[in-house]
């Protein structure tokens, strides 16, 4: 078989065979398939499309060109959780607790920040001395004891994934529905998962803007996910604002650990958050039903179960021992926490999401080269909702800056971000829009 002939077989509209398929996956794997044969062929699968077994066949050849993991010793299925990103997006942070006190298995296999959006793992790098990298046997230790860890993507699971992504990320292939889904499942699908939830964020401050294409993504992702042999269903949530009330790496893990010990629980990240955790404890038989389901959870989180049990992973995987009732004093804080107003009074009727998770990059909380450190203590708190009326005592947010000259300037861009009126706003954004089974 020749690579040029599988390219050019889809860059005139023909299917490929399973055989092609893997043996243009095996070369990418073995290198014996080059950058630029890479880059052609997801351009004519970009512009082409794949059709519903061809996507199957794909993602199982890059999901088994590493490692897989095998979790056959412990007594309980084994779940996670995929959000597509977004900004202030924490939920992983409190669900996989959560879930570990329900009688599920979570090994969280999670990314850095992507584009605009925010990543759990940059979130647990935050904390002092947890380790995002650790061996194989402290990982399975960690799961197989705690319930759950959130860890990084460790070095052989589905490398074929990460030299494609790659080339897409510099070659304007990334928001090809079929590649995101191949990509995205290949990775959970190589950590053993029984059961998996897709968290497709819709909106403004998602990579997929409109409702049609998360729809189609997630459907597309619920049938290939299903088709390799894991219990998936997905919901769409909105991104047209920022989810909960932080955005920042320390920022929102303080809002996490607040969440969990009932302080603070913002309504639309405890709906998505119970939503997620319901869907997951249904696909895996812990509860008959969603309803049951959410009974369960507020149980394990109004009772402080699930404080302890991210307390219980964050001493296991290295963090300090008393992390949950001294977060302040181990996460790192800005030298600059200073309200911001809106320049005139009125309504907050419109976010550009995406500006917002931009404007933290300017404050180094996001990456702009693949290789830099981040200022995890910098960001955004308590950030205005639709809806809400803002006035010259009312702050749209508190920016957390290390000098002025940064904070001036994420104080611009929030302004320009948040979009006042005169009256309340007629749109209404529900939080949830579909379930996809
Ligand atoms: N996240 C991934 O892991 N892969 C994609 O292609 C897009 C988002």
């Amino acid at each position: 078989m020749l690579p040029q002939e599988i390219i050019r077989k889809k860059r005139n509209h023909q299917t490929l065979s399973d055989e092609e398929i893997k043996f243009f996956i095996q070369g990418v794997s073995q290198e014996s398939i080059s950058d630029c044969q890479i880059g052609a062929l997801t351009m004519a699968i970009f512009l082409n499309g794949l059709n519903h077994r061809e996507t199957v066949t794909l993602t199982k050849a890059m999901r088994d060109s590493g490692d897989v993991l095998d979790w056959s010793d412990l007594d309980g299925p084994v779940v996670d959780k995929h959000s597509t990103g977004g900004v202030g997006d924490k939920v992983s942070l409190m669900l996989a607790p959560i879930l570990a006190c329900c009688g599920v298995y979570v090994p969280m296999i999670s990314g850095r920040g992507l584009g605009h959006t925010g990543g759990t793992l940059d979130k647990f790098d935050s904390i002092k001395g947890y380790n995002t990298a650790p061996s194989n046997e402290l990982f399975k230790k960690t799961v197989k004891e705690v319930g759950c860890a959130i860890i990084g993507q460790t070095g052989n699971l589905a490398p074929a994934d990460k030299r494609i992504y790659a080339i897409r990320d510099v070659c304007g292939t990334v928001e090809s529905i079929p590649l995101i889904t191949a990509s995205i499942l290949s990775k959970k699908l190589a950590a053993g998962l029984d059961c998996l939830v897709m968290d497709v964020k819709c909106g403004n401050g998602a990579f997929m803007e409109t409702k049609k294409d998360s729809e189609a993504l997630a459907e597309l992702i619920v049938q290939t996910a299903n088709a390799a042999g894991t219990k998936t269903t997905a919901l769409l949530t909105d991104m047209n604002q920022v989810l909960g009330h932080n955005v920042g790496n320390a920022l929102e893990m303080q809002e996490a650990v607040d969440y969990l010990k009932g302080i603070k629980q913002e309504k639309r990240l405890h709906e998505v958050t119970m939503s997620l955790c319901a869907e997951l404890l249904v696909t895996a038989k812990r509860a008959k039903t969603l309803k049951e389901a959410e009974e369960k959870l507020t149980k394990v989180l109004s009772s402080g179960q699930a404080l302890e049990k991210f307390q219980e992973m964050v001493s296991a995987l290295g963090g300090p021992k008393d992390f949950v009732s001294k977060t302040e004093k181990y996460l790192p804080q800005a030298k600059i926490i200073r309200p911001i107003y809106a320049k005139e009074a009125g309504y907050v009727n419109k976010i550009n999401t995406r500006a917002v998770g931009l404007a933290l990059i300017g404050l180094k909380g996001g990456r702009t080269t693949p290789t830099q450190k981040l200022d995890y203590a910098t960001g955004f708190k308590d950030f205005c909702q639709i809806g809400d009326y803002l006035d010259t005592k009312t702050p749209l947010a508190f920016v957390c800056a290390q000098d002025e000259a940064s904070f001036a300037q994420a104080q611009a861009e929030l302004r320009a971000a948040v979009k006042l009126s005169a009256t309340e706003p007629t749109v209404k954004h529900k939080t949830i829009l579909k379930r996809i089974k």
